[in-house]
């Protein structure tokens, strides 16, 4: 840093103002002692020790500045552990004995969930240029971290355990930006189910730290990106080791329903060091709740707010809900549609207890029995005349139970009935993998079966939505990843997320407000037959009656049972 003091005084002195020039250069003066005191002193420990090793390897600073590349070797510190902060026996031991994944003590390739020293990394807006490449011999580069760890010791597990640090966006923005480090859970859906609820109590455990963005979709919709842009999503070593951290994750509903992305999780995080794989989670609701509930946010709302900015030829904008509503397809036609697509797609039972076979098994089985991790499965339960003890047939719901365009009035076949006679409503062409599926994404068992089949059954974890609010729900679910006991209590009491749409992104609604809202719903006598969910009766009873034997398999899979 090399200030213009002599040319700046020469200048002053022409201009005749004294004073000013004077003021000004102390302040400068000042300035420049401040800054090479900070930079100097102890107290600032991460300057100090950058200034102590050649090069920019450990140029934290540099963290805040977007467009910096940051070369930094990341962490890989057996060694660390005898600072005395990560201890193998105390600290990792849950009441249950289980490790938290990723942990491992007997090798110097991986930090916890942190990867080895990452060239180059760039930072935030720069994900695409992410790389992993791993250099797995440098391990005495890891040395040098020895003197942050002792100056600068990351809160200590057991007090790390009583302070709640539980607002998610002002935990965000203590972390170092950046990653490296590999998520221990995934929280894969159910869509419409409570996802972000579970995510923001997860991270509200002291040890669990937030990714950067809640649903990151990565192994759906961006694959064709490098892992490292996955990572930088995370946080860094450093913020897991200040805070005490052991494990971070994130929340993508899309997973679930997708088996390639069971496998695609499975293929590409055992590539990584010690072959370790996250958690799996899922949280599940009522079926008929989650399907209104898709109604409403995958049609409704994006329908009348596509109709308001006048974006459908011949209808005018800025009308009222109410005056939308003649273009608006009600919950129960369809219901009645997609429930007649399902009945030919899947295995069914009628009122007479006849067992009938759908196209879906056999159009499963062609799509994905060249898969080995399908094959199995697939000839036994999809082949073969299906032998209760193998399970029911796989069914790939998304792939196989839909269809596609019809043509360019006809979006999917189960409407071509619907869409004909009724051509002055609307289906918008965007959201249609979530409103073809109103009843079919809340057949939960269908998709998680293809997780079962890749994922060890001890790592995949099942919710019920409506225990999400009980703290003990989620301290077992916390213990069962391995983490320290914690009363989520004040957590969970934050109220639920995302519900209500309008609320705003990663806000909670009290659960005194919510229990008002569904109040409200069961003062509605002609709802009240329903449940509040806006159909007649008799429809109600027949998608009870359908989805009974699919919850019933989901229950028995998980081995968890809900209320519903
Ligand atoms: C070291 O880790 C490997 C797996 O990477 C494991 O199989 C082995 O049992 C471990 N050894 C010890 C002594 O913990
Ligand atoms: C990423 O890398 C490519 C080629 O390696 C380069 O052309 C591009 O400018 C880089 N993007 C950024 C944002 O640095
Ligand atoms: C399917 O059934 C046939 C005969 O019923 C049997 O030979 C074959 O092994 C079965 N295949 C599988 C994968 O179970
Ligand atoms: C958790 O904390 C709440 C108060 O915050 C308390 O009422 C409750 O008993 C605690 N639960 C357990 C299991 O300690
Ligand atoms: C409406 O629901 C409430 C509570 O769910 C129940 O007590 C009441 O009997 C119901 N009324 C009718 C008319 O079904």
């Amino acid at each position: 840093m090399i200030f213009p003091f002599n040319t700046r005084t020469e200048v002053c002195r022409k201009s005749s103002l004294l004073v000013p020039s004077i003021l000004l250069t102390l302040v400068i003066l000042v300035l420049f002692i401040v800054t090479w005191v900070m930079e100097n002193s102890p107290m600032s420990g991460l300057n100090t020790i950058d200034e102590s090793h050649e090069g920019n390897k450990f140029e934290y600073e540099q963290h805040h500045d977007h467009n910096s590349v940051v070369d930094v070797q990341y962490i890989v510190p057996k060694a660390l552990l005898d600072v005395g902060v990560y201890k193998e026996d105390e600290d990792f031991e849950n009441e249950r004995g289980i490790k938290p994944t990723y942990w491992r003590f007997n090798s110097s390739l991986s930090w916890g969930p942190c990867l080895p020293p990452l060239t180059p990394i760039k930072q935030w807006e720069d994900r695409r240029n992410y790389t992993t490449s791993v250099n797995t011999e440098s391990t005495e580069d890891f040395d040098y971290l020895r003197p942050i760890f002792q100056q600068h010791p990351p809160t200590s597990i057991h007090s790390a355990v009583d302070q709640s640090r539980k607002d998610y966006k002002s935990r965000q923005q203590q972390l170092q930006r950046g990653g490296g480090c590999r998520p221990g859970f995934l929280i894969i859906g159910a869509g419409k189910c409570g996802t972000s609820s579970l995510y923001h109590y997860l991270v509200g455990h002291p040890r669990v730290l937030p990714a950067f963005e809640k649903q990151i979709h990565y192994f759906k919709y961006h694959l064709t990106k490098p892992l490292g842009w996955y990572f930088s999503f995370f946080p860094t070593p450093r913020s897991f080791l200040e805070h005490g951290g052991l494990m971070t994750g994130e929340a993508s509903p899309g997973y679930l329903p997708y088996p390639q992305v069971a496998k695609d999780v499975r293929r590409i995080m055992k590539q990584q060091p010690h072959h370790d794989l996250p958690k799996i989670i899922m949280v599940g609701r009522s079926p008929l709740e989650r399907m209104y509930s898709s109604y409403r946010y995958n049609y409704v709302y994006p329908t009348l707010e596509y109709l308001r900015k006048g974006r459908h030829h011949g209808i005018p904008k800025d009308l009222s809900d109410e005056e939308y509503e003649p273009y608006l397809f009600s919950l129960e036609d369809f219901v009645r549609s997609e429930l007649a697509q399902l009945k030919l797609c899947l295995n069914w039972v009628d009122r007479n207890n006849e067992f009938h076979k759908g196209f879906g098994a056999q159009m499963t089985f062609d799509q994905w029995n060249n898969q080995a991790e399908f094959r199995d499965a697939l000839m036994k339960r999809n082949q073969n005349s299906s032998d209760a003890k193998d399970g029911p047939p796989l069914i790939d719901l998304d792939g196989s139970c839909y269809g596609s365009k019809v043509s360019s009035t006809v979006l999917r076949p189960q409407w071509a009935e619907l869409q004909t006679q009724n051509t002055e409503k609307v289906i918008v062409d965007q959201n249609l993998h979530l409103t073809q599926a109103m009843i079919g994404r809340s057949l939960y068992t269908f998709p998680l079966e293809w997780w079962y089949l890749v994922f060890d059954q001890t790592d995949i974890f099942f919710v019920c939505t409506e225990e999400l609010s009980n703290p003990e729900t989620m301290r077992e679910l916390a213990l069962n990843l391995g983490l320290p006991s914690y009363n989520f209590s004040q957590v969970v009491d934050e109220g639920a997320y995302n519900v209500g749409g309008h609320r705003g992104y990663d806000k909670a609604t009290s659960w005194e407000e919510l229990q008002a809202e569904r109040g409200g719903a069961t003062m509605d006598a002609a709802k009240n037959q329903t449940n509040g969910i806006p159909i007649t009766p008799s429809l109600y009873e027949e998608l009870q009656e359908f989805v009974r034997p699919y919850n019933e398999r989901l229950f028995q899979l998980t081995g968890k049972r809900c209320q519903w």
